[in-house]
């Protein structure tokens, strides 16, 4: 079976974290510091604040902005459910923007289509590590002096004429879940150059607490994964949940794997010591998954779009998603009994404007039930691309 995704983890990793955790040993305090400190320096800004998860950093950003009851807050259309429920219990109004067919971005024009009296701030996300219109977007806020947030939880390492995905917006935050492109087993960091700001965030993320049972079981977890996949169980087990019938356990398990940390958790040192050493070969990973995805894009049937990136522009190789000219549901069921995983459907990210009862997406909608990631990872051999690429073109 050919996982569509594979946690990576630096040599000894699993084993070094597993013996912390049960030590209760969550690292040397001195460095988060270091970690907010080069992690600020690659993506180019002056100041970063860690924090527990990617959700964490968006409500302590939301709320020193100043937004509250009553405010609306434009959001991509196309992203994770989970952040609509924080914004909402801030009494905040979440605003679906529209996106554009080809980068999967909500687009300037469909954000600025949805600015009333009430909008406090535009949130845009670099879907799926490939940058969203940055200088469109930019040019909207300063229009309507709204401030934009860079939702840049895939993007780690994607640029912009050689600029860091993080450093265009007045405030960004990042998450390091299992597959993002730095990985610390949860966890997350906002950035800024505005030092109150970070300031302000980084007082109200300081720990009363470490996680380390959430931190050994999301450990776990990424080991049970690789175990599946490389003993060929996860197949059948895949197939059985790809059947309509069970479709909303699949989704029920794979929403279990995403729980929100408690806000009072802190973000680990431990944690911070594995995001220094996944840093130092962040842009030699993506160099290397960008000509994988060159590769497969080329094996490609010609009726298959590749998510595209704008000229001028460097992916984080976060996934590989394609749109497909039929519904990607079928098709995913014919090629896990391939033995090809992808992924279709919320499995990429969600449809919130769906979600939140919103009819106006049309661009979303259409390719909504199209879109299938395929497989790309760190170390994925050119025999399984060819074979990825041959199974999907059969079953279309
Ligand atoms: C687009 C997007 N934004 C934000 C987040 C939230 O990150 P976290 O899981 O660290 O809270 C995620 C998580 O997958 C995401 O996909």
């Amino acid at each position: 079976m050919i996982a569509r995704r594979r946690v990576y983890t630096s040599p000894g990793e699993f084993e070094h974290l597993s013996a912390c955790v049960r030590r209760g040993d969550a690292g040397d305090p001195a460095l988060i510091a270091e970690w907010e400190q080069a992690f600020a320096e690659y993506v180019g800004v002056p100041h970063a604040a860690a924090v527990n998860s990617g959700r964490r950093g968006l409500v302590l950003t939301l709320s020193h902005l100043g937004l509250g009851t009553g405010d609306e807050l434009i959001v991509p259309a196309y992203t994770f459910r989970e952040l609509l429920p924080p914004i909402q219990a801030l009494g905040i109004r979440p605003v679906p923007a529209d996106i554009d067919s080809r980068s999967l971005c909500s687009t300037p024009e469909a954000i600025e289509a949805r600015i009333t009296p009430r909008t406090k701030a535009i949130l845009a996300l670099h879907t799926f590590g490939v940058p969203f219109d940055v200088d469109g977007i930019l040019s909207v806020g300063r229009r309507h002096s709204l401030p934009v947030i860079e939702d840049c939880a895939h993007s780690l390492g994607a640029t912009v004429n050689q600029r860091q995905t993080g450093s265009f917006g007045d405030v960004a935050f990042f998450s390091f879940e299992a597959i993002k492109p730095v990985n610390t087993f949860g966890g997350g960091i906002v950035v800024s150059r505005d030092e109150e700001l970070i300031r302000a965030i980084r007082r109200d993320a300081v720990a009363a607490s470490f996680n380390l049972e959430l931190l050994g079981s999301k450990v776990r977890s990424a080991r049970l994964e690789r175990f599946l996949f490389d003993r060929h169980l996860a197949g059948p087990l895949l197939y059985i949940l790809a059947t309509p019938a069970l479709k909303r356990l699949g989704s029920w398990l794979y929403h279990r794997t995403q729980p929100s940390v408690p806000p009072k958790s802190g973000y680990t040192p431990l944690q911070a010591e594995i995001g220094l050493r996944k840093l130092e070969n962040l842009d030699e990973r993506i160099c290397e998954r960008a000509k994988t995805s060159k590769m497969l894009s080329s094996l490609l049937h010609s009726e298959i779009n590749v998510h595209d990136v704008p000229e001028g522009c460097r992916s984080s190789q976060y996934c590989f998603v394609a749109e497909l000219p039929v519904p990607a549901a079928r098709i995913r069921k014919r090629m896990l009994l391939k033995g090809v995983d992808a992924g279709v459907e919320e499995e990429l990210t969600d449809n919130c404007a769906a979600i939140l009862g919103d009819n106006d997406c049309h661009t979303l909608n259409s390719v909504y039930p199209r879109l299938i990631s395929l497989p790309l990872f760190d170390g994925i051999t050119e025999k399984q691309i060819h074979r990825v690429a041959d199974v999907l073109n059969n079953a279309l």
